[in-house]
């Protein structure tokens, strides 16, 4: 470990003394942990966030660009992709890649945002949810899914143990990989690095961007080529209608040659917290919804539609050529003004009631730039998207509940079943979930019941 004296050179090199500061006050453990703490931090990255604060030369939206181009499957399309899809699953080239490090502020949850309780019947966790479908398509397809599952410093364990304490939900332990993201430090408005104790420099995850660097320095990329994979499908923890490895999006991926591909759906409202999918200077790129301004947001073609009508979902399909290129190259740094706790100067700890610092993440799609051809998808949004962001009203655990259920009610319904409602046509009377081992989408649903199967929904509502 880096010793004191190489710690205080370090720091000084890079104006960062205040970290020793209460060094003399600290007993031998603590000495150690926040010597082991300094080691772990990359001061060029952090040199290069103080001048971004200097320089104000933010990742985002200050080029030029237009609307990009979308695909939108006519049926038949669709049926060719999809062959191509179920090819890639049945001869085990597609693995599954989940991000999430994040910290869930906005649920307000207590733990890993995954272990949160969703399933409409079966109180599923988000994590289980997840699983099911991945262990329901192994069967489907004869085939194996290495699963890697990204997590942070802060989620890491509790992750691991509630996975550990749920048998994997029926998942090959032996094909989860479970790999953590980096930290970074939150900086002053004058770059300075901030202890939130004495001993303690206050780290949050780098952002889901973080995961190509993770990738390399996990050895997860490595992992993918000795499991002969090329092609990883990626989703975010929060999505609970999510549509894993499907295979029409991954069949397109590759009929297209595409290195990144983007699910993209039509914006609620111009204010929805999504990214929007552009074109910059020849190439795709995504615009985070914060770095769009009020105009860009609202601004309407002649027809009506929204300009930037099109948000990523944060679904992707990435070739595993194009994720190991990229785990070495580097991405743009986004900043936010948040309120981080700090240790003042006579060493007590202070949570702010302002905005007091800048914390910098990663986004993964700022890498959709360098992909020699990416796509654009678009898909049925009540189908594949509600995500579980707030603890109330919108994008809410109670409208992902309700969008699940009307979901498979849909399947229900093409099944030829009645399906009860509250004044007939409103809320459904009963709760409704259908195990992903039984049908993962409406046509395995049609091959499981018997062709003349019906339900009277007038008669199960009495
Ligand atoms: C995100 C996308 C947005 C997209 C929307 C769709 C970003 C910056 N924006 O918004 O473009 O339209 O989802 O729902 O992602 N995560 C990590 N490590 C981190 C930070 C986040 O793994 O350091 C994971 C989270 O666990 C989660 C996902 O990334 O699975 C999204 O993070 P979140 O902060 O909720 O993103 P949004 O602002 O909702």
């Amino acid at each position: 470990m880096i010793t004191y004296n190489e710690a205080k050179i370090l720091l000084s090199d890079n104006g960062q003394e205040q970290i020793l500061q209460f060094w003399d006050q600290l007993d031998v453990d603590s000495q150690e942990k926040l010597l082991a703490q300094i080691e772990t931090i990359n001061f060029a990255s952090i040199n290069v966030m103080k001048d971004l604060l200097i320089s104000k030369d933010e990742a985002g939206a200050d080029s030029e660009f237009e609307p990009a181009a979308v695909i939108d499957f006519t049926e038949d399309e669709r049926k060719a992709s999809v062959e191509v899809g179920e090819d890639l699953l049945r001869s085990g080239k597609v693995g599954v890649l989940l991000v999430a490090g994040g910290q869930g502020t906005r649920l307000g949850f207590d733990g890993p945002k995954g272990a949160f309780l969703l399933g409409p019947i079966s109180n599923d966790s988000l994590f289980a949810i997840h699983a099911h479908k991945i262990v329901a398509l192994e069967k489907k397809y004869n085939t194996e899914i290495p699963y890697y599952i990204m997590t942070s410093q802060v989620n890491d364990a509790a992750t691991r143990s509630f996975f550990e304490e749920n048998d994997y939900f029926g998942l090959s332990k032996e094909r989860v990989t479970f790999f953590v993201q980096g930290m970074w430090p939150a900086l002053t408005p004058d770059g300075k690095i901030i202890l939130d104790r004495k001993d303690h420099v206050f780290m949050s995850p780098d952002g889901h961007g973080g995961l190509l660097s993770a990738l390399d320095a996990r050895g997860v990329i490595k992992d993918m080529k000795i499991r002969g994979l090329n092609t990883i499908f990626f989703f975010q923890v929060d999505n609970a209608l999510v549509d894993i490895a499907d295979p029409a999006f991954i069949g397109v991926h590759h009929k297209e040659n595409s290195e990144v591909s983007v699910k993209v759906c039509a914006k609620r409202d111009p204010s929805e917290g999504l990214g929007v999918v552009v074109n910059m200077n020849g190439r795709n790129a995504v615009i985070e919804y914060t770095e769009l301004t009020d105009e860009q947001k609202n601004e309407r073609l002649p027809d009506g539609e929204l300009k930037y009508k099109y948000g990523s979902v944060a679904i992707h399909v990435f070739s595993v050529d194009f994720l190991e290129q990229e785990s070495v190259a580097s991405l743009p740094l986004h900043v936010a003004h948040k309120k981080v706790p700090y240790c003042n100067d006579a060493g007590e700890s202070v949570s702010p009631n302002e905005p007091n610092a800048y914390k910098f993440e990663k986004f993964i799609f700022d890498a959709i730039p360098h992909a020699k051809k990416s796509i654009n998808v678009v898909f049925a949004r009540e189908d594949e998207f509600s995500p579980v962001k707030n603890a109330e009203g919108e994008d809410s655990p109670a409208t992902a509940k309700r969008d699940m259920m009307e979901k498979f009610a849909r399947w229900m319904k093409a099944c030829g079943c009645g399906i009860p409602r509250y004044g007939g046509d409103g809320e459904l009377i009963f709760k409704l979930e259908i195990a992903p081992d039984f049908a993962l989408d409406v046509n395995d649903m049609k091959r499981k019941l018997p062709g003349n199967f019906t339900i009277d929904g007038d008669l199960l509502a009495k």
